[in-house]
């Protein structure tokens, strides 16, 4: 084996969330998992196949790069959903492989239509709507000019979807931003029904939005962050959780990322560890050097704060977290020796590092930190 480190991604996990989601679920509403930013950085061709053995059947990416990337790996290809970015140059591959893309302007939707008649083969497109988010969509003033565009071109396109995005349904602060999304999306759907213009999909609903606004489903969802096993933020599992400290685990990680540690060594009181003055050793210190760093996805503000775990103890990282390594103070570890397993997240010996704990440290999000793991970690699949 050449790497430093490895990423395991456990398939019992993602049964258990899975589970969990589906209980939430209204009857015969559409699961579209969200794999963008190669899957939260689980690896989107491992976790796609994963979750294809547990009956998932349509994953949402964000741009044509990606699903192409996809495309390329997988054998068996599912239906794909692109919610972002597809240059123009790129729509004539994704009509010709059936993959169904957003439209949030007329340009866009100018392309399709060409493109559509060039290849005689229909668009599947999805409308994003603007209905408070303030990034892409069409707005209530365009709609006349769409309606109108569609009752000349829409036999051309199929209309897959309509859809919106809140603007931060994990949040009770955004409760009246994301209020209003809700009521203006129920609007749209319904100035759309009169004027004949019906999407196989309608959707709304990401992770956040299913627990703190289930009403919202209609019937699709876009779930990405809780298939992986965790909350959106810190506020969503308090209020599912209240202060029950009995209640049953809800959601499982999948990512349990591990290296070895590559060298140890002994410190005197008063020197400073590794570069700098970042890190003065108060104590006789025995460090150990574990080769992963920031350039892995280990974040740089962990520097001094965050934590690993080797032979089921708690090691602080000491000094700044490097390129391609980072030191830890392993002084009450007895045994520690080169090879020894060193957990950066998940368990070891009952103990636990979790991703929402770097983030707690190091101010980053749960989905900013699982997106930086780099592409290059291999993925392996466990049961
Ligand atoms: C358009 C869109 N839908 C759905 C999602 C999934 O969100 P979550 O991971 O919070 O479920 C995202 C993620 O950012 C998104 O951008």
């Amino acid at each position: 084996m050449f790497d430093t480190s490895i990423i395991e991604l456990s398939t019992s996990a993602l049964q258990y969330n899975l589970k969990f989601i589906k209980k939430k679920l209204k009857p015969g509403v559409r699961y579209c998992s969200v794999v963008k930013g190669n899957a939260y950085g689980h690896g989107v061709s491992q976790f796609v196949q994963m979750a294809m053995g547990e009956g998932i059947d349509y994953f949402a990416l964000y741009s044509a790069e990606e699903a192409f990337l996809l495309k390329k790996q997988l054998y068996n290809i599912p239906e794909l959903f692109i919610m972002g970015a597809i240059e123009n140059e790129a729509v004539e591959w994704v009509i010709k492989n059936n993959i169904e893309f957003s439209v949030f302007d007329f340009e866009r939707l100018e392309t399709a239509l060409d493109y559509s008649k060039k290849l005689n083969t229909k668009a599947k497109i999805h409308l994003e709507i603007e209905t408070g988010m303030r990034r892409t969509g069409f707005s209530y003033t365009e709609f006349p000019k769409l309606f109108k565009w569609f009752r000349k071109n829409g036999e051309y396109i199929t209309l897959q979807g309509i859809f919106t995005h809140f603007a931060g349904a994990e949040s009770r602060a955004n409760h009246f931003r994301v209020s209003n999304q809700i009521n203006n999306f129920d609007l749209t759907l319904k100035m759309f029904q009169e004027e004949g213009l019906r999407s196989v999909y309608q959707h709304s609903t990401c992770s956040a939005a299913l627990l703190n606004y289930p009403e919202t489903q209609k019937n699709m969802v876009r779930i990405g962050i809780l298939q992986y096993g965790y909350w959106p933020n810190k506020e969503t599992h308090v209020r599912c959780t209240g202060e029950k400290d009995n209640l049953p685990v809800m959601l499982k990680r999948m990512i349990r990322w591990t290296s070895k540690v590559m060298a140890i060594k002994e410190v005197n009181k008063g020197c400073f560890i590794g570069y700098g003055t970042a890190y003065l050793a108060n104590k006789n210190t025995k460090l150990a050097v574990i080769p992963v760093g920031y350039s892995h996805g280990f974040s740089r503000n962990l520097s001094n704060v965050g934590s690993v775990l080797i032979n089921g103890k708690i090691a602080q990282v000491v000094g700044t977290v490097n390129m391609n390594s980072l030191s830890v103070d392993v002084t009450g570890i007895e045994d520690i020796k080169k090879g020894d397993e060193v957990v950066l997240i998940g368990k070891q010996n009952g103990k636990t590092i979790t991703v929402s704990s770097f983030s707690e440290q190091s101010n980053q999000l749960n989905y900013e930190l699982l997106t930086r793991l780099n592409i290059n970690i291999p993925r392996i699949v466990s049961k």
